[in-house]
């Protein structure tokens, strides 16, 4: 069975005193849950500041970008083993915002997967289409590309390091979140995409989940789809008392 995965996207928000209020408040309304596993991902400034907030908590720190390289002259950028000393355990990679707003391409997102595998830290890589690409009937096109481009060469080993967060862009940050069945539609052809590039175990192991204005609301049911492993919020993420409600999901089935 996959363990559940709730993981809070915080974007680009928050100051120190802002995300250590945050986590000292959200650690209580989920200390209880131990069938979640529960991440947070603070700024890059942040992360210090939440990892000493959350030691030794059921709570989990990841960082939302890294680059590839370990270290060099590269101005500007965070490689995987200075967020793994700073106490995160997983990188989100390839978010929309980050292909829509940085340029970057599954090749280069890629070299991240391959960077944190190296590292030993777990890689969050999200994957979804357009509006326009769904409704020129591309979705299906698109997943597999950023798939088969953005696990390139990682092993089934490797694999087990990896999650895959399903978040079609026209649902991002928009209120508009997929149906049930539009989200557990899209799982299980990642799930299936998994079975053809690896294998069954693999594809069964691998932890693949929804994102795109999830809420204490609709979370219920999008988590009792079969296909839906977890969740990754952005807004919701940003209020304890609403991100808790969304980590103690109920399942309908
Ligand atoms: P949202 O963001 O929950 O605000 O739609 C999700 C995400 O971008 O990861």
């Amino acid at each position: 069975m996959r363990t559940p995965m709730i993981a809070g996207n915080w974007k680009l928000h928050k100051t120190l005193a802002e995300s250590s209020a945050l986590v000292r408040e959200l650690m209580p309304a989920v200390a209880a849950n131990q069938v979640v596993e529960i991440v947070v991902a603070p700024v890059f400034t942040a992360l210090d500041k939440v990892a000493e907030a959350i030691a030794g908590s059921n709570i989990k720190l990841a960082a939302q970008n890294c680059y590839s390289q370990p270290q060099g002259a590269f101005t500007g950028e965070v490689s995987p083993p200075l967020l793994k000393d700073v106490g995160c355990q997983y990188v989100i990679i390839g978010h929309s915002e980050r292909r829509q707003l940085f340029g970057e391409s599954d090749e280069l997102i890629n070299s991240k997967a391959h960077a944190l595998a190296k590292t030993g830290l777990g890689s969050i890589l999200c994957i979804g289409e357009t509006l326009d690409e769904r409704e020129a009937d591309q979705m299906f096109d698109v997943l597999r590309r950023q798939v088969r481009l953005g696990l390139k060469n990682l092993s089934a080993e490797q694999m087990a390091g990896v999650v895959i967060a399903y978040e079609p862009v026209w649902a991002i940050g928009t209120g508009k979140t997929a149906s049930d069945a539009q989200a557990q539609e899209a799982h299980a052809f990642i799930r299936a995409l998994l079975t053809e590039l690896y294998d069954k175990p693999t594809a069964n192991a691998t932890r693949i989940l929804y994102g795109g204005s999830v809420k204490p609301d609709n979370v219920d049911n999008l988590m009792s789809q079969p296909d839906v492993d977890g969740a990754l919020v952005g807004g919701a993420s940003l209020k304890a008392e609403d991100f808790a409600r969304i980590v103690n999901f109920q399942t309908t089935t």
